[in-house]
């Protein structure tokens, strides 16, 4: 578990929240506190769009939701990342959702930037109290007046949008949202223009890589995005399909550190991830780099005799 999750809970513990009746409290980019109150876990609905965390949380018993709706909640807590422009938009959302009387609660590292979007929030709001813990942040306050235009402003600018800077669609949150990576840009340019057949990406993010090989390989017959973020693979989905009209185009949301249909693929591309949230993780970029070899089909001396067809490159983030 996060230090900011570790810190949120702290919280609830040490200062008297009441606790809402069950699914009447709603908790974003959630994480699965290991020892939490069963009542506790009845009474929050968790939102997490990454699936491995999904998976852990549906796991440990919480009801789980890739985006989740409604209003009137009493409660809202949020788990804040190294993305502002998301945050906000979660900070928005959350204190929409809530009845007035609800409350909502924030945490997040100090190292992402929190203070600033603690001081956006106390900017639109007169009574936040917070603390420190875990070199982390806990912001909290009521919700006692009707949601402000800037509120509304944070959660249109966290929605799915045209990025300018590349022409393709994304949302803040995704990686690099609305620029190319570096290493995925040295990447394509060195793309084989032969590669061809069944084509897999790994951590597909918005579609770059995948737009790169359509543009350069004619001989690609169907390419497969695998993303573990559904934000990114929702916008990559609209993004390809823009883009290729006649080869065969899937989207899987899933975890490829969980494995891939084996011998399934004739070539993969891929600018794997080192990285769960801040924590560098080493074993993941191995985990994709084993689960791409076996996905590719034996023997492929069919398109590539002297080729290796994995294509991938790594990014320090
Ligand atoms: C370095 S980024 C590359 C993104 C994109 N391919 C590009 O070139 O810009 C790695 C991507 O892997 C995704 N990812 C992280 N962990 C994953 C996992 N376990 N399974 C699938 N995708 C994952 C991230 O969400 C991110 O989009």
């Amino acid at each position: 578990m996060s230090d900011a999750a570790k810190a949120l809970f702290h919280f609830l513990d040490q200062e008297a929240i009441p606790r809402p009746q069950p699914g009447r409290g709603f908790f974003l980019r959630a994480e699965a506190p290991p020892a939490l109150a069963r009542q506790w876990q009845q009474a929050l609905i968790c939102e997490q769009s990454f699936k491995p965390a999904y998976d852990r949380l549906r796991q440990a018993g919480y009801a789980v939701e890739r985006e989740i709706g409604g209003e009137g909640f009493d409660l809202g807590l949020c788990l804040l990342t190294k993305h502002r422009a998301e945050n906000l938009a979660n900070i928005g959302r959350a204190w929409r959702a809530l009845r007035p009387g609800g409350v909502v609660v924030c945490a997040g590292g100090n190292d992402v930037g929190i203070a600033s979007v603690e001081r956006a929030f106390r900017s639109v709001t007169a009574e936040v109290s917070s603390l420190s813990k875990y070199h982390c942040r806990v912001f909290w306050s009521i919700r006692r007046e009707e949601v402000p235009p800037t509120v509304f402003g944070w959660i249109e600018s966290g929605r799915l949008q045209l990025a300018p800077e590349t022409g393709c669609w994304s949302r803040p949150g995704v990686y690099n949202w609305n620029k190319v990576d570096a290493g995925s840009s040295l990447l394509a340019e060195h793309l084989p223009g032969d590669l061809q057949g069944r084509v897999a990406d790994l951590g597909a993010g918005w579609g770059y890589l995948s737009l790169q090989l359509l543009e350069r390989c004619a001989g690609v017959t169907s390419l497969d995005s695998f993303e573990a973020e559904w934000q990114a693979l929702e916008a990559a989905k609209i993004n390809l399909e823009r883009a290729a009209t006649s080869i065969k185009l899937g989207f899987h949301w899933h975890d490829v550190a969980a494995g891939l249909p084996e011998a399934s693929f004739d070539a993969v591309v891929m600018n794997p991830p080192f990285h769960e949230g801040k924590a560098v993780d080493i074993d993941l970029g191995r985990a994709f780099v084993v689960a791409a070899a076996k996905s590719l089909v034996p023997c492929l001396s069919a398109f590539y005799p002297h080729l290796p067809p994995i294509v991938c490159c790594h990014s320090p983030e």
